[in-house]
Formats: structure tokens, C-alpha cells, sequence
């Protein structure tokens, strides 16, 4: 054997072995429980959007997909550990908007907000609602809009932290009455609820995959909803728009990611599994009450939603550098 032989061949096997693993890895995939990390407390909108998914997404993988929530700083500690996991596909994320906005509100971050994830695909866009505590006092949009004018940093505004959903539509209600308000954080939408129903905090603008039922239970204040037309979930609520606070529209997409470097081959089955759940007539009804819907299957693609993806983190780049208010 030539002595060149004897230096490659160990190589093109090691290649070959390599190249076997990995594709043995995507026809074995998934090998144990895949976990689902949701980056806000549990019981808030991004919650009930990764539970309906997971246990769908389970049923097509043949494997139990678990959620595990890791809230706090705006949804990044989530997206944090989520990048710094070991990309064999037993570890994803579901995030919203978020991923978008946190590139550049964000300076100072341990991962790579964008080049840290492979995209698997879109998931859902979900309307906002503007809601108050039972005992807040204004009765309609107009009222509310003149109450914070006069109190200003008297209102206390809940929302899950710089980079949340609720931080964004906050950010955008002060600007369009060009007022500051108190805001206070917290590590989701979730627990933020609970102190909106005990009257604790006054105002909040949350995803309505939280805000329908208590809505419908009249344990809080409904004032608007930011879809460009009425909700048939919610035929009663008028649009921001109709009521008083015309163009302010907002709507919070989720998607689904795994850490960079998961071969294509697993990414690819992942989304075949999120189609095949976004499909389910069940999620599909579930997701239908609480005022949204899954996307078309075409949009719950790595391609589609990588290109969806990075459009967004360029829209909000310059909005954000304009506000001039960033994270750290
Ligand atoms: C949540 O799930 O708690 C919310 O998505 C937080 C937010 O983004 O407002």
C-alpha cells in the first residue's frame, strides 16, 4: 500500500463513518424525548401554542414531546440554552416575534440570536388584546386613552420583559399616545395575568391564546384588539382601529427551532412532524377559539420561515434603533 493510501484512507473512513452516523442518526431520529423549551413562565400564550404543538408533534415522532418552560430576561435565558444545546434534534424551541426584535434590542448576549438556531418552521400568528383590571377606570378605548394621558406613570403596565410581546405592544401603545407609563416585568404573561385579575397591576397588552377566556369570564377589562377586523372568537371586542386608536395593529408569529448545527436531514423531519400537527383538526379548533389559527403548511418550512425570519429581524431593526430603548 502506497504511503499516501496509508494517510488518506483512514480519513475517507472516518468521513464515511461520519457521513453513516449522521444519516443513520436522522432514520433513527428521534432515539428519547424531544424537550420543547418555551422561553416565558408557564401558563401564558407562548405556553398554550408550544403544549397544543408538542403533543401533536409527539404522536407523528413516536416520542413523548416535552415542554420545559425557562422564563426570564425578555425570553432570552430560554433562547440561550436552547443555542447552546447539543444539536442532535432532542432539543428545540418555540419562540415568537421575539426572535425577531431581541437581535437588536439585545447588545450584550451570550448566543448568537440569529445564527444560533436552525429555523424548522412558522407556527401561528396570534391577534393582541389591550386589557385592564376589572376596576380600572375607563369604560371603553377613548376612556382608557384619556386616563393614561392624565395618570401616566400612575398606570402600571405588566408585561414578560424587554423583548416580550407584551414589551413590544406596550412600546407601541405609549408611542402612539406619546406617553410613558410604569411597567413592570415578569417572567411571562402568564403570572402577569394573575396579577391583572387580582388588580394588582393596572393595563396589559397580551396575545389573546391567554386573553379570550378570562375575557369571556369577565375577570378583566377588554378595550381593543389589534387585527385589522373583529375576532369571530371574540365578536364583541372592536378592533383598535374602530375604537379610537386607528392603524394600531400588532399580531405575534411563533415558530419552531432547533440549535444550529442539526443536521438538515432531522430539521427536515421536524417539520414534517409540525405540519403533520399544525394539521390536526383538534389543535386546529383549539387554536380557532383562542383566536388564531396554524399557518398554511407551506409557511411551517426551515426555507420559508428562515426567509420570513430574517425579513423580520431587518423590519424591526430600525423601528427599534429609532425608540432608542434597548435592553442593555
Ligand atoms: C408569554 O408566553 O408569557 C408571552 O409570550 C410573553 C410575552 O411575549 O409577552
Amino acid at each position: 500500500m502506497s504511503r499516501l493510501s496509508r494517510r488518506i484512507l483512514p480519513a475517507l473512513a472516518a468521513l464515511a463513518m461520519g457521513v453513516v452516523a449522521n444519516h443513520s442518526s436522522a432514520q433513527t431520529f428521534p432515539t428519547r424525548p424531544i424537550t420543547v423549551i418555551v422561553p416565558f413562565a408557564a401558563g401564558g400564550p407562548t405556553d398554550t401554542v408550544a403544549r397544543l404543538v408538542a403533543e401533536q408533534m409527539g404522536r407523528d415522532l413516536g416520542q413523548a414531546v416535552v415542554v420545559e418552560n425557562v422564563g426570564g430576561a425578555g425570553g432570552t435565558l430560554g433562547a440561550q440554552r436552547t443555542a447552546s444545546a447539543r444539536p442532535d434534534g432532542h432539543t428545540l424551541l418555540i419562540h415568537h416575534i421575539g426572535m425577531s426584535t431581541i437581535p437588536t434590542l439585545y447588545r450584550r448576549l451570550s448566543y448568537d440570536p440569529v445564527n444560533g438556531f436552525e429555523p424548522v418552521g412558522l407556527i401561528t400568528e396570534v391577534p393582541m388584546t389591550i386589557i385592564g383590571k376589572r376596576n380600572l377606570a375607563a369604560n371603553n378605548l377613548q376612556e382608557l386613552v384619556t386616563l393614561v394621558r392624565r395618570e401616566r406613570q400612575g398606570i402600571n403596565l405588566a408585561n414578560a420583559g424587554v423583548g416580550a410581546a407584551s414589551h413590544l405592544c406596550g412600546l407601541l401603545f405609549q408611542s402612539a399616545l406619546n406617553v410613558q407609563l410604569t411597567t413592570v416585568p415578569y417572567r411571562g404573561t402568564g403570572p402577569a395575568m394573575n396579577d391583572l385579575v387580582g388588580g394588582t397591576v393596572d393595563l396589559m397588552c397580551d396575545q389573546t391564546t391567554n386573553t379570550t377566556e378570562q375575557i369571556r369570564a369577565g375577570t378583566v377589562r377588554a378595550y381593543a384588539v389589534t387585527t385589522p377586523t373583529r375576532l369571530g372568537s371574540l365578536p364583541d371586542l372592536p378592533t383598535a382601529n374602530e375604537a379610537g386608536m386607528p392603524g394600531f395593529e400588532i399580531s405575534i408569529w411563533h415558530g419552531l427551532y432547533a440549535p444550529r448545527g442539526t443536521s438538515p436531514e432531522i430539521v427536515a423531519r421536524l417539520s414534517t412532524a409540525l405540519q403533520a400537527a399544525l394539521r390536526d383538526p383538534g389543535l386546529t379548533r383549539r387554536f380557532q377559539d383562542l383566536g388564531t389559527e396554524p399557518v398554511a403548511q407551506e409557511r411551517a418550512t426551515p426555507d420559508a420561515h428562515r426567509t420570513f425570519w430574517q425579513a423580520d429581524v431587518a423590519r424591526w431593526r430600525p423601528i427599534i434603533q429609532a425608540a432608542g430603548q434597548f435592553a442593555d
